[in-house]
C-alpha cells in the first residue's frame, strides 16, 4: 500500500459521493439539515475526525465522551423545560431514541402481559418498528380532519395494558404539533407514559417560542409528559448519528439500560442498543451545540422560520399547489391539484437541483410534497420558488403519470405476505421500470415518478412487501 493507494481510495470516495445528494447548499429538503455555516460545519466535521476510533462502550475509559454526553443533555434539558433531576441519554438517531421509549416504557410494566402503545396514525413509523421489535400491540388512531391527534379517540383506545402513549411535536408527514396537554393529561390520569416525539422540531420550536411566533405546550414544561425524543442530527445541526432521549427522572429512564455479567468478558453495561460505538458522532454534536449556543440556535431558527413564511406565501401563490397544513414548524406538506402529479414535481424539481421527498397518498390525501426547510435554505428560497414554479408548469406539460392497467391487476393479484421473487421479478417484466444490474441486483431508476406512481396504487402491507423485495436486489455484493 501506498500514499497513491491512499489518494486514489479517497479520489473515488469524492467521486461516488458526487452522485449523491448534496448535504450543503440548502436544496436537499429531506434527510439532511444544513445550517448554511460552512464555518461551524468545519467544527462538527473535525469533532467527528477527532473521535472516530473512541469507544462510547466505557465511560470510565473514555471519561471525556462521558462528560459530552453531560454537557448534551444538559443543554437540551434547559431547551425543554426538564425539572431539576431529569436525566437524557445520546443514542444514534430518532429511531433508536423512539425504540429505547417504547422499550423503557414496556419494561416498566412486567405486570402487562400484551402491552400496547396508543398513537395517531400520523406518528412517525420508527413507533411501529418498536411495536415489532418489541413485540407491543401498536394501536393507531386516526389524526383528525387538522391532521392533529384526536385526543378522544386516543382516550378511547386506551385501556389497562396500554404502556405509553405518544405525542408527535410536530408530525413529520404533516409538520403540525399535536395537543400534548389533553393527551399527557389523560396518560396521567390513568398512570401511562406519555412521550413526546419531537426529533425533528424539538430544537427549533423552543427557539419559535422565544421569537414570539405561537407554539403548542409540548415540553417538560406540560406535566405528564415522562419523555421526550429530540435529534441533535436534525435541527441541531450536528453531524449525523445522534440525538437525545430526555426522561422526567432517572426511575423513568432505569429500564433503558442493560447491563450482563453473566458471561466470562467484561461486565457489558450499556445505555442504548449499541454497545461498542463510536465517539464521533457525540463529539460532533457536543462541538456543534458548544459553538453556536442559544444564540447561534435562535438565528439559525429565525432564518428557517422566515425561508418557511416565504415558501408558504409562494405556495398560495403557485396555481396548481397547496399547503396540506398551516406549519407549526419548518416541515411543508404540499399538494398538487388535479393538473399536475406531484412524483412529476419532484421529479422535475431534481432535475432543477432541488431534492423535495415524495409521499405517498394516505387515508384519503393525496400524494404530498414534504419540505423540511433549514436555514441553509433561506438565502436560495426565490430561486425555490423559481424552480417550483418551473417544474409545475413542465408537470402540467408531461400530463398524469397513468400506471398500465395491466400491471395495477398484477399488483391487486399479488398477496403480499406471500410475495416470491419470482413475482417481483415478474412485475419488473410487466411494469419496465427498472433494470437490471449487475451481480443480480438492480439500476436504480433515474426519474421516480413512475415509479412512486405503482407504488402509489399498491396498499401499505403491498408496498411494503415490494419495498423489501426491492431493498434485498439492490443490496447485493460487488464483487471483483
Ligand atoms: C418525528 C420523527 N420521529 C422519528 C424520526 C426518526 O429519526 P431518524 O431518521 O433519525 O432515525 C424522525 C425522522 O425524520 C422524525 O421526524
Amino acid at each position: 500500500m501506498t500514499s497513491t493507494d491512499q489518494d486514489d481510495a479517497l479520489a473515488r470516495l469524492r467521486a461516488m459521493q458526487a452522485g449523491d445528494l448534496p448535504v450543503h447548499g440548502g436544496r436537499t429538503l429531506a434527510y439532511v439539515y444544513d445550517s448554511g455555516r460552512p464555518d461551524v460545519d468545519r467544527v462538527g466535521r473535525e469533532a467527528v475526525a477527532a473521535y472516530a476510533g473512541s469507544n462510547g462502550l466505557d465511560p470510565t475509559a473514555f471519561p471525556s465522551l462521558l462528560a459530552m454526553e453531560n454537557d448534551l443533555v444538559g443543554f437540551a434539558c434547559d431547551l425543554l423545560d426538564a425539572p431539576p433531576g431529569a436525566v437524557g441519554t445520546v443514542t444514534s438517531g430518532g429511531t433508536e431514541s423512539c425504540l429505547l421509549a417504547v422499550q423503557a416504557a414496556r419494561d416498566s410494566r412486567p405486570d402487562v402481559t400484551r402491552p400496547n402503545l396508543v398513537v395517531a396514525d400520523t406518528v412517525h413509523a420508527a413507533f411501529h418498528k418498536a411495536a415489532h421489535y418489541f413485540g407491543v400491540e401498536v394501536r393507531a388512531v386516526p389524526a383528525g380532519a387538522d391532521f392533529r391527534a384526536d385526543v378522544p379517540a386516543m382516550v378511547a383506545a386506551m385501556d389497562e395494558r396500554t404502556v405509553l402513549v405518544v405525542a408527535s411535536a410536530p408530525s413529520y408527514a404533516h409538520g403540525v404539533v399535536d395537543p400534548v396537554p389533553a393527551l399527557a393529561a389523560a396518560a396521567v390520569e390513568r398512570g401511562v407514559r406519555c412521550h413526546v416525539d419531537a426529533c425533528i422540531g424539538g430544537w427549533v420550536l423552543p427557539y419559535a417560542a422565544r421569537l414570539g411566533r405561537p407554539v403548542p405546550p409540548w415540553t417538560f414544561a406540560v406535566e405528564g409528559v415522562t419523555s421526550i425524543s429530540v435529534d441533535t442530527h436534525k435541527y441541531a445541526y450536528a453531524p449525523k448519528g445522534t440525538s437525545l432521549l430526555l426522561h422526567r427522572t432517572p426511575a423513568l429512564r432505569r429500564p433503558v439500560f442493560f447491563a450482563f455479567a453473566d458471561w466470562p468478558g467484561y461486565t457489558m453495561l450499556n445505555s442504548t442498543m449499541q454497545s461498542t460505538k463510536s465517539g464521533g458522532p457525540l463529539a460532533g454534536a457536543w462541538a456543534m451545540v458548544e459553538t453556536l449556543r442559544d444564540d447561534g440556535y435562535l438565528a439559525l431558527a429565525r432564518d428557517a422560520l422566515a425561508a418557511v413564511d416565504v415558501i408558504v406565501a409562494g405556495v398560495a401563490a403557485q396555481p396548481g399547489l397547496r399547503l396540506l397544513a398551516p406549519p407549526d414548524s419548518t416541515l411543508l406538506a404540499v399538494i398538487t391539484d388535479g393538473t399536475c402529479d406531484a412524483f412529476t414535481v419532484c421529479d422535475e424539481m431534481l432535475d432543477r437541483g432541488w431534492f423535495l421527498q415524495p409521499q405517498m397518498s394516505y387515508a384519503g390525501t393525496p400524494p404530498t410534497l414534504h419540505l423540511a426547510v433549514s436555514a441553509g435554505t433561506a438565502a436560495h428560497v426565490d430561486e425555490l420558488l423559481a424552480a417550483l414554479a418551473e417544474a409545475v408548469a413542465a408537470a402540467v406539460e408531461a400530463g398524469p403519470v397513468s400506471v398500465d392497467p395491466g400491471v395495477v391487476a398484477f399488483i391487486e393479484a399479488l398477496d403480499p405476505a406471500a410475495l416470491s421473487d419470482e413475482d417481483f421479478d415478474g412485475l419488473l417484466a410487466a411494469s419496465r421500470l427498472v433494470g437490471a444490474g449487475s451481480g443480480g441486483g438492480l439500476e436504480l431508476p433515474t426519474r421516480m415518478a413512475a415509479v412512486n406512481a405503482l407504488l402509489d396504487v399498491a396498499a401499505p402491507r403491498m408496498r411494503e412487501a415490494l419495498l423489501v423485495a426491492f431493498l434485498d436486489r439492490l443490496a447485493r455484493p460487488r464483487r471483483r
